[in-house]
């Protein structure tokens, strides 16, 4: 394709992959039936397969990751209580306050590692238990975590929390919408992750490239309440083992290629290190945050100069873009990239 029509490398998220041929054979191809009624055989294969993956009994397949953590944090609190989790975290910055909106839940703020929560972290945020405070309710982790830059959360300060957590007759939930990236760059399993956690929220539309789709998994009784929340919210589906076909899909062809995209925001980060006035952050996993030096050129402004040059990306601060590798962004694309950075700073 001549480079003038190419279409623009987009790292905008790994939320903006198109689903690729063999994804939209197995979703055209699904055995459906009425979910609403537990009978549709492609999501019951995709419930269990993440169950096993996690190490939990049971799953249950969501239209989004905010629907399935929201459902996690009403199964586990109870109005007026706290659930403590990082400052930078999703459900604090990026989930429209919905924990006080649908839960009642004030969540507690606590600052971490850059994202790397311990024990020491959560436990000056835990309330006394007296009369003049609320109650803490739930511990909150997210890992990957996504607004420190695809930081891998350690096993051992996941586990530091956990036992905290029990010590405390806490329950805990990961929000890991990329946890796979985690398990990818760790070599950590996914079930060691898990086991730090009673629920886990695990999404299949970041790195694994579908269209739709979360499951929260956790322990059978749990999930089983976790039905009722799902349809309060909406979330009842009918027949979408159309879209459960796609996560069974990305389970066999993309999870096995995440090492790839972490390698490439890699690449973009040391490309970008060579360049004056660009400092990027060492990435663990495929996203990227770039911070900028120039006096007179803000985030909003390299963003711009970046899309002439058919690079997309977003903002994350007044000085800071991030950029997020995914299966749509191959080789060639992260050498477009680092192109464009060169062009448009030149
Ligand atoms: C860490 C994390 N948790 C939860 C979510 C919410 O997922 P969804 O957009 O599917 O509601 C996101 C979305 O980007 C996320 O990055």
């Amino acid at each position: 394709m001549a480079e003038s029509v190419k279409r623009p490398v987009d790292l905008r998220s790994d939320t903006v992959t198109r689903p690729p041929p063999g994804m939209r054979r197995a979703m055209a191809e699904a055995e459906v039936d009425d979910d609403v009624l537990g009978k549709d055989p492609t999501v019951d294969r995709l419930e269990r397969r993440v169950a096993e993956l996690l190490g939990k009994d049971s799953a249950l397949f969501f239209p989004s990751g905010t629907q399935a953590n929201q459902t996690a944090m009403l199964l586990h609190t109870s109005p007026g209580t706290e659930a403590v989790c990082d400052s930078e975290s999703h459900v604090f910055n990026y989930e429209v306050a919905d924990a006080a909106w649908l839960a009642g839940v004030q969540l507690n703020p606590v600052e971490s590692d850059h994202g790397r929560l311990t024990a020491a972290d959560v436990v000056k945020a835990i309330r006394p238990g007296d009369r003049h405070h609320s109650r803490t309710s739930l511990v909150w982790m997210e890992n990957t975590h996504n607004m420190h830059g695809g930081v891998v959360v350690p096993l051992a300060s996941m586990q530091s929390v956990r036992e905290l957590a029990l010590e405390r007759e806490l329950p805990v939930h990961l929000d890991g919408a990329r946890l796979w990236n985690a398990s990818a760059a760790s070599g950590t399993s996914l079930s060691d992750y898990s086991a730090c956690a009673d629920t886990v929220m695990v999404c299949f539309s970041k790195g694994l490239g579908c269209p739709i789709g979360s499951v929260l998994a956790g322990p059978r009784e749990l999930i089983d309440a976790a039905w009722s929340v799902r349809k309060r919210l909406g979330g009842g589906m009918r027949q979408v083992g159309i879209l459960a076909a796609a996560g069974l899909w990305s389970l066999d062809h993309v999870l096995p290629e995440l090492a790839d995209d972490h390698a490439r925001a890699a690449r973009l980060a040391e490309a970008c290190r060579q360049i004056d006035g660009l400092e990027p952050v060492e990435p663990d996993t495929n996203i990227v945050m770039i911070d900028i030096t120039i006096p007179g050129i803000d985030a909003a402004g390299l963003a711009r100069r970046l899309e002439e040059q058919g690079v997309l990306l977003l903002t994350a601060g007044p000085t800071r873009v991030r950029a997020v590798t995914h299966f749509d962004v191959d080789d060639d694309g992260i050498s477009r990239a680092i192109g464009g950075f060169r062009s448009a700073l030149s």
